[in-house]
């Protein structure tokens, strides 16, 4: 038994313990795959609408309802209560305490029709004396969300377009971060280029890159002196470019327009006002943002090239002391400059998916040869992917740490296997040439408080959240043979953090194997279901158990192996 801890102590523990309890009892996740031409449901639309009613649109003149909830309680802001929840008891309290208010306003609007705003400003002023006037704007949007949720012309537009008709743009972004998406069913259109980074995407990255770096000094007692980062085109298009604003910031530049408000250019921001070193970047990139994103490849390595010219002291600038040290080992300075990688011209994605799904690999390193491979064509002004595998490889050989900016919470890392591809295969490029399996981590840019999460935080909340979130796992049950093979897709996607980064937990396969194989009940109803991807999800936790992923007890690979075996005899037509 362990020794029982001193009261204090204990009770910071219980807080904490049951501030990663709420975390994952308010994380908003899909409960069921999205159907064409079908509107959310109540549950479904009133998540959204709180989430989108926690942020403040100044464009609108609308302020989050928390905020408005907490000023008008006489508290501290929202943001402070989620900063101090975790160590106070009563600014935990006072967080739930407007949330609750928060989420009944909510229901009342949802629940008012036409007359909901205004009853649930009633509802505001009289729990929470919020006026009318302030809460009116927030609640307005709300409602003009909510209907245009009901009216769902997806099929409609679908039909038209392929009867060759016209459909109406709109833009594309993630609900939250712009709710003008809405109505679905149009014509999605992305951004212009020169607009990126927006101004409000550059001042919310400075948070980010700030929590980031200081999250990597706490844990690792120094700042990093390189970052690999990944880039993807959708989020930068969805969040008009907090990606590439975090790498701006890490390098310490901000972007300079010009006078037709495009973003041309770079200014030095001076080493006072970063109070840090300017880091050095590694940027790997997407096809699809090469595409979309040509001149904001140039900007990127415009900031670079200033940035390792500046005179300052080589513990201040990581960039400008590495491309010396590379030139000082015989690389021409116009090579040692280079930290914008992605495809060759005309192709996509690093196949390191491929690779770790087809189970096409003896070790690790390969997944990471790979991804080097696969992204080491260098792009900058007039040169459009020339192979460079040697000047990637030197630049990964000083990388620590990796990082992405995740924007959204309908895409999560164990969703897709894009973004094992991309971190993970990263990771393992970097591990090889720097001698060091790097840290990785993941924004969290959404939440209010610029969360940064380390890789296998991300990899615990996912999992908690969905493939063992019964929640999750019967909204995606719901839809059949589709739904068990979401299912196995995010076993193999754990999977691939496994193979690319060591970052699952045993407990996470242990506890994937009782809910999914070693439950006689859900055993059936997945066979019955989709039994082919029935088997691959035993093979798969097989698989982890052969690599060295997952040390499972000897009855459970047992019986994983008899599991497999029923079902191919199933599958064959075997009578047993
Ligand atoms: C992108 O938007 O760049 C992207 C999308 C899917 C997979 C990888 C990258
Ligand atoms: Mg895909």
């Amino acid at each position: 038994m362990p020794e029982p801890l001193p009261p204090g102590q204990r009770d910071r523990v219980v807080l904490r313990l049951y501030e990663q309890l709420l975390e994952l009892e308010q994380r908003l996740i899909p409960t069921g795959m999205h159907v064409f031409g079908h509107p959310p449901g109540d549950r479904q639309a009133a998540d959204m609408l709180r989430m989108v009613a926690s942020f403040d649109r100044p464009e609108l003149d609308a302020r989050s309802l928390p905020d408005l909830v907490a000023r008008g309680l006489g508290l501290a802001s929202y943001r402070e209560l989620l900063k101090e929840s975790s160590a106070s008891e009563e600014r935990l309290k006072q967080r739930e305490q407007v949330e609750s208010i928060v989420r009944e306003a909510v229901e009342i609007l949802l629940a008012g029709g036409t007359a909901g705003a205004s009853a649930a400003a009633a509802q505001l002023a009289g729990r929470a004396s919020v006026p009318a006037a302030e809460s009116l704007p927030t609640l307005n949007i709300l409602v003009r969300i909510l209907g245009q949720l009901s009216v769902n012309q997806e099929l409609d537009s679908l039909t038209r377009a392929l009867r060759g008709e016209y459909i109406e743009p709109g833009p594309g972004a993630d609900i939250v971060q712009n709710p003008d998406i809405l109505p679905t069913g149009r014509n999605t259109h992305a951004v212009s280029p020169y607009g990126i980074p927006s101004t409000a995407a550059f001042q919310k990255s400075e948070e980010v890159a700030g929590a980031l770096l200081e999250r990597c000094r706490r844990e690792q007692g120094a700042y990093p002196e390189a970052i690999g980062m990944v880039l993807w085109g959708m989020d930068n298009i969805k969040t008009q470019g907090e990606g590439v604003a975090q790498a701006l910031w890490l390098m310490g530049v901000e972007p300079l327009r010009d006078a037709m408000n495009r973003v041309t250019d770079v200014r030095v921001l001076p080493l006072e006002r970063l109070g840090r070193p300017r880091i050095d970047v590694v940027m790997t990139i997407s096809g699809i943002f090469r595409d979309l994103f040509g001149t904001t490849m140039e900007l990127l390595d415009k900031a670079v090239r200033t940035v390792a010219e500046l005179d300052e002291p080589s513990e201040w600038n990581f960039l400008r002391k590495h491309v010396r040290e590379q030139m000082a080992e015989g690389c021409p300075a116009g090579d040692a400059l280079i930290r914008v990688f992605s495809n060759a011209a005309g192709n996509y994605g690093t196949n390191v998916n491929f690779m770790v799904l087809d189970s096409q690999w003896e070790q690790t390193e390969q997944i990471g040869d790979l991804f080097v491979a696969r992204k080491c064509f260098a792009y900058r002004r007039g040169v459009e992917g020339r192979e460079a595998r040697e000047l990637m490889e030197r630049a990964l050989a000083r990388v620590e740490v990796t990082y992405q900016n995740i924007d959204n919470t309908e895409v999560g890392i164990t969703d897709v296997d894009h973004y094992f591809e991309y971190l993970g295969g990263l990771s393992r490029a970097v591990a090889k040439r720097s001698g060091a399996q790097p840290k990785a981590y993941l924004s969290d840019s959404l939440s209010p408080l610029a969360k940064i999460r380390s890789l296998e935080e991300t990899v615990r909340l996912e999992a908690r959240t969905k493939v063992l979130n019964p929640k999750w796992y019967e909204g995606m049950l719901r839809h059949g043979f589709s739904g068990v093979a979401e299912i196995e897709h995010h076993v193999s996607n754990t999977f691939g953090w496994s193979a690319t980064a060591d970052a699952v937990d045993g407990w996470i396969y242990d506890e994937i194997a009782s809910t999914y194989v070693l439950d006689q009940a859900m055993l059936d109803r997945l066979r019955s279901l989709n039994p082919h991807a029935t088997r691959s999800l035993a093979l798969r936790l097989l698989e982890a158990e052969g690599r060295g992923f997952w040390a499972s007890d000897q009855a459970v690979v047992d019986r994983l192996h008899d599991v497999v075996a029923d079902v191919e005899n199933q599958l064959e037509g075997v009578r047993q």
